[in-house]
């Protein structure tokens, strides 16, 4: 796993979408996995100035993003086809038909929705770069503790804790939906190469588990531990808990050295 560390969320972002950059530079038609909540979109953002700049289009790009909320409408503003749309993909040269979030059409069948998803996302050759956000009960995607660890896209439960942490985006009196099609553990270790944004105090928690706690579903994010490509970027607030941060920030300045001799894509995990 690389941990890298940083001051601020401003600086988690930037790292973030230089990732993504150096990706789509050498994949112009790279399959991204893209995650909602408040996390990513300060990386959103410089995705889109950098799309703006010139420097980077996402064209021939294909995405697939974790999860979406059971029972709401796509054009509910709640929904994450409603959030992705409005925070990233309105703003960048995406193929929207190329976009595509597991979410349940009125009247479907949301047990068939899994299994689609994970057809489409092998039909379109599996997952380049996927991007995490964390729950501060060490959710990835929706997979709340006890997922197993080897679940693949389905319906799940959301904990109280995870309503009570997303209450906040919903206006008293608007219904808050209580399950979530969600790509499984299995799936979201597929993918080639993983980016993880945390920031913030309230993910310090979590965090300390994920990279230093044992692989347990009890904190499924522990699972990335076993994934061979794994990139955490933290700010300070959310680093606070992590016991050996010291290691980490050496092992960073070793791999800074090394990149600038070797090319970007060298990282010790
Ligand atoms: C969102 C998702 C979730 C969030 C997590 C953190 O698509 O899959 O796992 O990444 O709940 O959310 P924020 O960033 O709002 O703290």
């Amino acid at each position: 796993m690389e941990v890298v560390i940083y001051p601020d969320a401003q600086r988690v972002a930037r790292h973030g979408a230089g990732l993504v950059e150096a990706m789509l530079g050498a994949k112009p038609a790279a399959v991204l996995g893209f995650a909602t909540g408040s996390t990513p979109i300060a990386l959103y953002r410089q995705l889109i100035g950098r799309y703006r700049a010139g420097s980077l289009s996402f064209k021939k790009v294909t995405s697939f993003n974790l999860d979406e909320y059971l029972g709401i409408a796509p054009d509910n503003p709640q929904s994450y086809r409603a959030f992705m749309d409005r925070e990233f993909f309105e703003h960048v040269d995406i193929d929207r038909s190329n976009t595509h979030l597991p979410g349940c059409p009125p009247g479907g069948n949301p047990q068939k929705v899994g299994p689609r998803y994970e057809a489409m996302i092998r039909e379109a050759g599996g997952i380049d770069l996927q991007i995490l956000g964390l729950g501060q009960n060490g959710h990835i995607g929706f997979n709340e503790p006890s997922s197993s660890l080897a679940s693949r896209t389905r319906v799940k439960t959301l904990t109280p804790r995870t309503l009570e942490d997303n209450s906040r985006l919903f206006k008293s009196g608007e219904a808050q939906p209580r399950l979530a099609i969600t790509m499984g553990i299995g799936t979201i270790m597929d993918a080639r190469r993983i980016l993880l944004l945390a920031t913030g105090e309230s993910k310090a928690g979590a965090v300390a588990s994920m990279v230093e706690g044992p692989v347990s579903a009890t904190c499924p994010a522990s699972i990335l531990q076993m994934h061979e490509s794994v990139t955490v970027l933290i700010d300070e607030p959310a680093a606070a808990l992590l016991k050996n941060r010291e290691y980490y920030d050496r092992a960073n300045r070793e791999n800074r050295a090394l990149k600038e001799r070797f090319g970007e894509f060298y990282a010790e995990r």
